[in-house]
């Protein structure tokens, strides 16, 4: 671990700490924990405090990821599933690395968490905002016998997944936009990005990347184009650690990684109905260039959407819905 991390781990507790104590606990000089220290603020995106005669302090304290507590949050089952756990301080991405690793044959059940991204990917080619230490950003490997084709639903699956975890923790008003958009009360607090490859007779890969906002500061939110929620105003004071989170949410996809391989999505049908947020609203589908309009009829059994228009049922199992405009109101407003 670098230097500059190690301060940061110190400082993380969000205490004012003096130079000398650090350099004192780093074994160096305190020219030295200066340098280091500015220097790993910059590289992470970190806020400092300076408190003139007193020392230094985070903004705010992080709890950092802590494999130790991770793997003793897991159940048994999670802790058989799991095959390897990569933590790191700094990736582009972690669906990213987990794909580019995958044809080297890392095993189902290899989980990566980054404390920050520099280049998180979200759905439909944005920008997943990845500050240092406070969200999470996790992804999982998993492997199947037959071709992507086959996986159709398991992004409804892992949405219902996620969702189950957070409203067990509390959050009742949590909802899925389909596919899999994460949002309370009309704000999106994280989203799911699953990218697949291998034979379209079989094997395949899958990575199921999750983004959940656990504490965003408004000047890190900045280009984030909808209305957003983090967790710290969803749940205050009874928002679960980010370690025990983790370790909830692997677990449950874990799981449902491996059930889907079973069963597919015929046992999450019901659930997702349940958190479904657009049940019975007027909707438009974006679809490439094409705009169609219709009224939201549910998803069928593949998990594709449903839509009846104008011209008949339709069902598409791509593309960016959203709740049809009025003239006065916009679409997150409505949703
Ligand atoms: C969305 O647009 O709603 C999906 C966002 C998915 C973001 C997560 S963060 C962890 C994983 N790594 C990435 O680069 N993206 C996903």
């Amino acid at each position: 671990m670098s230097t500059g991390l190690r301060l940061i781990r110190l400082l993380a507790d969000g205490d004012c700490h003096s130079g000398a104590a650090l350099a004192r606990r780093l074994r160096m000089t305190r020219a030295g924990v200066w340098k280091a220290l500015h220097k790993a603020v910059e590289d992470y995106g970190l806020a400092l405090e300076t408190i003139p005669s007193h020392g230094y302090r985070l903004r705010g304290p992080l709890e950092l990821l802590d494999p130790e507590l991770i793997l003793g949050g897991l159940c048994g089952s999670g802790r058989g599933r799991l095959a390897r756990l990569q933590i790191h301080d700094q990736l582009d991405s972690t669906n990213e690395r987990l794909m580019a690793a995958a044809p080297a044959g890392d095993p189902a059940g290899t989980v990566c968490l980054a404390e920050r991204q520099t280049a998180g990917r979200g759905r439909r080619g944005r920008v997943w905002v990845s500050p240092f230490g406070t969200n999470l950003y996790l992804s999982v490997l998993w492997r199947y016998p037959v071709g992507p084709a086959g996986l159709g639903g398991v992004s409804l699956a892992a949405g219902v997944a996620v969702a189950t975890v957070l409203h067990r923790c509390g959050l009742t008003d949590i909802g899925l936009k389909w596919p899999n958009d994460l949002l309370w009360r009309r704000r999106k607090l994280g989203g799911l990005l699953l990218e697949v490859a291998g034979e379209a007779q079989g094997p395949s890969h899958l990575v199921v990347g999750l983004g959940l906002n656990l504490r965003l500061d408004p000047d890190q939110a900045q280009g984030i184009d909808q209305p957003w929620v983090d967790l710290r105003e969803a749940l205050g004071a009874a928002a679960p650690g980010r370690n025990q989170l983790a370790a909830a949410l692997i677990d449950a996809l874990l799981e449902m990684l491996e059930r889907f391989g079973q069963v597919g999505l015929q046992p999450y049908l019901a659930q997702w109905a349940r958190f479904d947020l657009l049940r019975g609203k007027p909707v438009q589908l974006q679809l490439g260039e094409r705009l169609i309009v219709g009224d939201y009829d549910g998803i069928d059994p593949d998990g594709a959407l449903r839509l009846n228009t104008a011209a008949g049922p339709r069902s598409a199992h791509s593309g960016e819905v959203s709740l049809r405009l009025s003239a006065s109101r916009s679409v997150n407003e409505q949703l």
